[in-house]
């Protein structure tokens, strides 16, 4: 019987060398020995060999962790980066060539949007952005010459989510490849392969790692599309270190568990938060307010680990939040154990007009919460102190 995600988080592991350890072990090495002088003429002479030759090709460590996300997106193949960046820029670099059209939800992290505006058109790549709340527009944006749709779902940091489904029905007519971020949902919660994407990449530096360690990437999808990416990988070099790869691998032994109680106090937390005095609104997926509710419930199991809020009084509201906070981290990362605030207008999108802001639903008092593992008591009446200075 085949195992469920859960246990195969768990279970999928490298062969057991001749220690026969338990803990699936690390294979920190650069490159692989051969028995003879024919057997390694033969491994350089074919690129798909499934041999190990140079880790910047291919690691026994970096393969259990993509055969894991491989399993959990219920994806064909899979290769990993050493960020998450590196996983969208190799998948814009070998999809899309000089003289393409990229379609693109224009909420979509702030990297990402520096690639697709500053970059691409350097190169001759085009691209056009549509709101995430307005997937009836894509169409309208489709050319002869548009090869790639991209979004992220939900999005950083406003939290908008799309219909996957919807959207992969109009790039399969259209002939165009539907790649998904799903770094803040997580395998554990969505998988956009069965709703119809062709490749999913996630910054694994988030709740893959889980506790703020190492930075990673990873894309899945189907074996024909993987192959062109690893050759991009292998060649141009942003690999994953196998050291890393092992951290990650580790972590998501308990990926499942840990965005269950995520989730659960992340639910209850935006539900509390509701109403109070010193704030406009709140959002997280799986609130009845948010506004794309019902695609949330249908495609993602719980509503993740992340809520935003908008503060009254706005920029200096978000500095007075974020100073009066006692144990909640300050810093710009997510998916941790521990409980982070961030305040997007004064911080990562500071050099965005307000304009600009508002358009991807950063309001100047918008603060965004990743929902650590700690006890729910003390993450809520440290976010209740620090609301009652604003
Ligand atoms: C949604 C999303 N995609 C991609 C990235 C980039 O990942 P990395 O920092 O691992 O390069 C991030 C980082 O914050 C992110 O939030």
């Amino acid at each position: 019987m085949s195992q469920r995600p859960e246990t195969k988080a768990i279970r999928i592991q490298t062969a057991k060398t001749d220690q026969k350890e338990h803990s699936t072990p690390l294979f920190l090495t650069s490159s692989f020995t051969y028995d003879s002088a024919e057997e390694m003429a033969e491994a350089f002479a074919d690129d798909s060999l499934d041999v190990n030759i140079y880790s910047r090709f291919s690691n026994p460590t970096v393969d259990e962790f993509i055969n894991k996300m491989t399993a959990l997106e219920g994806a064909e193949d899979g290769i990993a980066t050493g960020t998450g960046m590196a996983a969208i820029f190799s998948t814009f670099m070998t999809f899309l060539s000089k003289g393409d059209h990229i379609i693109s939800a224009s909420a979509v992290f702030g990297s990402t949007h520096t690639i697709l505006t500053k970059y691409l058109p350097k190169w001759g790549i085009d691209f056009s952005y549509f709101n995430m709340n307005k997937p009836e527009s894509i169409t309208a944006l489709i050319k002869p010459n548009t090869k790639m749709l991209y979004v992220e779902t939900p999005s950083n940091p406003g939290l908008d989510i799309i219909d996957i489904e919807f959207v992969s029905a109009i790039c399969r007519k259209h002939n165009i490849l539907f790649v998904v971020d799903n770094c803040f949902a997580t395998p554990a919660v969505q998988q956009p392969i069965k709703d119809g994407a062709d490749l999913v990449l996630h910054s694994a530096t988030k709740f893959i790692d889980g506790q703020g360690r190492v930075l990673g990437g990873v894309v899945v999808g189907k074996k024909d599309l993987i192959n062109k990416l690893y050759l991009f990988v292998r060649n141009t070099g942003p690999s994953l270190s196998p050291f890393n790869a092992w951290v990650l691998t580790k972590s998501l032994e308990t990926l499942f568990i840990r965005m269950d109680h995520h989730a659960v106090s992340a639910m209850q937390i935006a539900k509390q938060l509701q109403g109070h005095a010193k704030i406009n609104s709140v959002k997280y997926p799986f609130l009845e307010s948010h506004p794309q509710y019902a695609i949330a419930k249908k495609q993602m199991s719980n509503g993740g680990g992340i809520v935003t809020f908008d503060l009254k009084g706005g920029i200096e509201s978000g500095r007075i939040f974020l100073n009066a906070l006692g144990m909640i981290s300050m810093t710009n990362n997510l998916g941790d154990s521990r409980t982070i605030a961030s305040h997007p207008a004064s911080t990562t999108h500071s050099k965005l007009t307000e304009e600009e802001r508002l358009e991807v639903g950063i309001t100047p008092g918008l603060i965004r919460i990743s929902i650590g593992l700690e006890h729910i008591v003390d993450i809520m009446s440290d976010i209740l102190q620090a609301l009652d200075r604003c």
